[in-house]
């Protein structure tokens, strides 16, 4: 029939013929054709030189020419599972329905089938697990009403609050583009000149920027999104993860001894739970918050490098997702399966959290160009539900996605020839209403905003978290020029004395003993000091 039989995720189209003398394992061409010589090329003699007539040849070493699709600009580094989703049918202690219509939550022991994709951010396909980088926490939901897509973080911050930033921040942390080596000098060139990243550097560089692996670790929606309810009504919310199986975190010394024996030990983590039955499970949180732009706070609900105070906003659980099933096929799932932060259903939507926005472009149109114009229609993407669009072609189409009664002739809508037609309306559209000049402006609240939760976190940090932090920044600083040390020390100041007081003697100590720094993977100086300024 043309859509093939999906297992899983992988699939396979034929439908089991043979021709006299083939077996079930019997090796063929693409074209059905058998294969009975795998090992020897078609040449004139044994000597002579190779024909191009040779179907198999070419088709064979053609296709592994185009094994690899392009690998994603972040987060290129992961690993993944399937699993479910357990509703609790309530938020808290209230009813769910109060806040959300969507139906995945709705009903106690609701199951809903999820993928979840782990990663790191930064280096390629093959790099150590064992690096200092935000690790991806992304969930597919493959719900009763289409996909829902939670594309989050371990951590709850970020470094950024717009968007427009995110390529030269991910610029800054890639490797330099001449000497292909990631390179703190040029981290703390970007960061220094953007203080609302002070939070989530105060993170990453302590052991939270290190999770021993994928199963004890938290994740976080880090945006702010909204729920409605049936009366079209919107909070703000905030989704967390908190593992069952505990946190824990490696300092810079454990993730060096790891990595010098095994650079794949989180993908093996969760691979060998899973075989082993030992399934890791995650209790979904959210935090709410009502519609409005909360003056009282001291930061924006739509600025994602700040926290929701837990003891204002607690975290309520709504539900419990369960890893239970290993992929059967690494690329056709997790390399090919394509989350984004739009893919929403009924009942969640949007803030305006501008992040969030930019976000939600990039994804699908990334996809559309890392995986191809016809991502939907893989197994590990397709929603597991009734699909019928007027959306046709394009390159890879794997079948058409006609509904069973549908005239076959329309592809169009509207139509009085039996095409496809609207659906009803599920409840209240939520409607806010906006007012303002259109601007470009930064998200502002009184005075240094930027640098009160940073001092907080210091200040929550245990003393070998402290510890590691100040070795871990030193060692990267020590890359950069005295003036983007001087910037990076006031503003660890400003977030807290002791914090800024311990980078810079820490910083002397380098300058004075080069060797005092202990790891130098982002922290050897390429060129001498101040050749970073010159122009080329
Ligand atoms: C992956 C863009 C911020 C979490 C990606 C990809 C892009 C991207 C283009 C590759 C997607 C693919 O090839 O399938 C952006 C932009 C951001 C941003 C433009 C800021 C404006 C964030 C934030 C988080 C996050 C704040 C955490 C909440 C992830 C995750 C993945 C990812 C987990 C990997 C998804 C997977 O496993 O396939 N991002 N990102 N990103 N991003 Fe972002």
């Amino acid at each position: 029939d043309g859509t093939g039989t999906a297992v899983n995720g992988t699939g396979s189209s034929h439908d089991g013929r043979m021709a006299d003398g083939e077996n079930a394992q019997t090796l063929t061409t693409r074209q059905g054709h058998p294969i009975y010589d795998n090992q020897n090329t078609r040449t004139v003699g044994n000597r002579g030189p190779a024909t191009l007539e040779n179907y198999q040849f070419i088709e064979k070493i053609s296709h592994f020419d185009r094994e690899r699709i392009p690998e994603r600009v972040v987060h290129a580094r992961g690993a993944g599972a399937h699993g479910v989703f357990e509703a609790y049918g309530k938020v808290g202690d209230e009813a769910i329905e109060k806040y959300t219509r969507a139906k995945l939550f709705s009903q106690k022991g609701k199951e809903t089938p999820v993928f979840v994709r782990f990663s790191s951010v930064i280096h390629g396909g093959h790099s150590p697990e064992t690096l200092r980088d935000p690790r991806g926490f992304a969930v597919k939901f493959y719900t009763e009403d289409g996909n829902w897509d939670l594309v989050g973080n371990n951590l709850k911050v970020f470094f950024i609050r717009d968007a427009m930033k995110f390529p030269d921040m991910v610029h800054a942390l890639k490797p330099d583009p001449v000497t292909n080596r990631q390179d703190g000098g040029r981290i703390f060139d970007f960061m220094s000149n953007t203080p609302e990243s002070l939070h989530m550097l105060t993170f990453l560089f302590s052991p939270w920027g290190i999770p021993a692996n994928y199963r004890q670790m938290q994740g976080s929606g880090v945006n702010t999104y909204k729920w409605v309810n049936k009366d079209g009504v919107g909070v703000l919310v905030k989704y967390h993860w908190e593992p069952m199986q505990g946190i824990k975190n490696l300092t810079q010394p454990e993730a060096e001894a790891i990595q010098a024996k095994n650079f794949n030990h989180a993908t093996e983590d969760l691979y060998e739970a899973i075989e082993a039955g030992n399934f890791p499970q995650w209790e979904l949180r959210v935090q709410i918050m009502s519609d409005d732009e909360h003056p009282e706070l001291d930061f924006d609900p739509l600025d994602d490098t700040k926290l929701w105070p837990e003891d204002q906003f607690p975290h309520l659980p709504v539900g419990m997702m369960t890893l239970n099933r290993n992929p059967e096929n690494y690329f056709a799932e997790v390399e090919q399966v394509a989350f984004g932060t739009g893919v929403l259903v009924d009942g969640l939507d949007f803030s305006d959290d501008k992040m969030l926005q930019g976000r939600t472009f990039s994804y699908s149109d990334t996809q559309r160009y890392r995986v191809g114009p016809n991502y939907l229609q893989l197994p590990i993407n397709a929603p597991k539900k009734h699909v019928a669009t007027n959306q046709r072609d394009g390159q890879m189409t794997y079948h058409v996605d006609v509904a069973p009664k549908q005239n076959p002739h329309v592809n169009y809508e509207p139509s009085s020839l039996n095409g496809l037609t609207e659906s009803p309306r599920a409840g209240a559209d939520h409607e806010p209403t906006y007012q303002g000049r259109l601007v470009r402006q930064k998200i502002d609240r009184r005075g240094d905003i930027d640098f009160k939760q940073a001092g907080e976190r210091w200040n929550l940090h245990t003393d070998l978290e402290k510890e590691d932090l100040v070795n871990n920044l030193c060692d990267a600083l020590s890359a950069a020029t005295k003036e983007i040390q001087d910037r990076m020390v006031e503003l660890f100041s400003k977030c807290d004395a002791e914090y800024g007081r311990r980078v810079r003697e820490g910083l002397d100590r380098i300058a004075h003993n080069p060797s005092a720094a202990t790891s130098r993977y982002m922290g050897r100086r390429l060129r001498p000091a101040g050749k970073e300024a010159e122009a080329v």
